[in-house]
């Protein structure tokens, strides 16, 4: 159950202690206080935002995405939970405002992100640590900043990390025009890797086949098309796969080849128990996890491997290789119908909160 209530820690970050000091103003945060299935989604509270600490940022909120994982984090069945009450969201971009005696690397106007999950972004103003925040370009389109910290990120480490993959290798996903999907496309495409996209069937297919096509993508096929004879042809060339979903990714399996590593990116509880045993056993294919948040924890120390991707990702985002996902923007003052679209099947857009 997400709680109620304001105390004077608001506007620092979950589950940090916050040291009692008198609050300088308020600012709208967005509270979620029951289970999304109850569509009594939260609540927008105006929190008390501390006086700046000597290591401390003063951040002006932009924007933040609603991905699936705050749902998951609303709903109690994530894999980290915030101390409650808390403020919700995980990702977004805020401009700094001002900055403490002791912070060394940030100035006023700078762009910010997450440098970790849990940072409850879904609000309008904050004081973060100076630890808890990475900085960006500010000349990148607002959309593309509130959206870099999770699924590009994911999709990077994933083409980076899962197989050695060559220019002119093929990859094979599904979710293709979730934001982690459209990503995969791009980043693949900068990279001269090709993707074979796989979507689940609609009424405006061919928009989003023409859409993801002009992203990049080599071939978009429905889960459908899948299970046909001749994309055999198509499913000799690729060396990896990402998934989710568990039925989806069973189709996935089932088309893939010997020794064809397959990535998921989604917690699912019945997912390792679904593939086909014939894809495991008599045709090599290995299926490994993935968690962004994870990979950040393990790489805390290593600097370099953080600043590479970041530095890779926003360079692409510069020279127009890597745009936002298709989103619909919406004042935080209607968090709840967004709340409830990003929860809605066949929407192919991403409800991103103006903050
Ligand atoms: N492990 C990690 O570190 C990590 C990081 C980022 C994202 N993720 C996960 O990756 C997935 C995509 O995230 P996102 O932010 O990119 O999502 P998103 O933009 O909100 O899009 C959601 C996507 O999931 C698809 N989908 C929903 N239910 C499905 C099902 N049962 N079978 C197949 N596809 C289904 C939707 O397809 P339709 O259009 O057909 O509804 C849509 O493409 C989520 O599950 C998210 O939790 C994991």
């Amino acid at each position: 159950r997400w709680g109620c209530g304001c105390p004077a820690s608001w506007g620092r970050t979950m589950g940090q202690e916050t040291p009692a000091v008198a609050p300088d103003f308020t600012c709208p945060a967005l509270l979620p206080i029951s289970l999304i299935a109850t569509l009594n989604l939260g609540q927008l509270k105006e929190l008390e935002v501390p006086r700046l600490g000597h290591s401390d940022v003063h951040v002006k909120m932009l924007a933040a995405p609603i991905n699936p994982a705050d749902i998951n984090m609303i709903q109690g069945t994530y894999a980290i939970l915030a101390p409650l009450p808390a403020v919700a969201g995980n990702e977004g971009v805020g401009r700094v405002l001002e900055v403490g005696p002791g912070v060394t690397a940030l100035r006023p106007g700078d762009w910010v992100i997450p440098a970790d999950a849990g940072l409850g972004t879904w609000r309008t103003q904050a004081v973060f640590p100076e630890a808890s925040l990475l900085q960006v370009p500010s000349d990148i389109p607002l959309l593309c900043a509130a959206t870099l910290s999770v699924n590009p990120c994911t999709a990077y480490r994933m083409l980076a990390d899962f197989e050695s993959l060559a220019p002119g290798d093929s990859v094979i996903q599904n979710a293709a025009n979730s934001g982690v999907g459209q990503a995969v496309i791009q980043i693949a495409k900068a990279t001269g890797i090709r993707t074979i996209n796989v979507v689940r069937d609609r009424p405006d297919l061919p928009k989003l086949v023409e859409r993801l096509k002009a992203l990049g993508a080599d071939h978009v096929i429905t889960e459908d098309m899948l299970r046909k004879p001749e994309m055999k042809e198509i499913f000799k060339v690729p060396r990896s796969a990402q998934c989710c979903g568990a039925r989806s990714s069973k189709l996935l399996a089932a088309s893939c080849h010997a020794h064809m590593g397959l990535g998921t990116h989604l917690g699912e509880a019945d997912l390792t128990s679904c593939f086909l045993q014939s894809a495991f056993i008599f045709r090599d294919v290995r299926l490994r996890g993935f968690w962004m948040t994870q990979w950040k924890k393990d790489h805390a120390h290593d600097k370099e491997s953080l600043s590479s991707m970041m530095d890779t990702l926003c360079q692409l985002v510069q020279r127009g290789q890597l745009g936002a996902p298709a989103c619909t923007t919406v004042p935080l003052e209607d968090f709840k119908e967004a709340l409830v679209a990003s929860t809605q099947p066949f929407t192919s857009s991403k409800q991103v909160l103006l903050l």
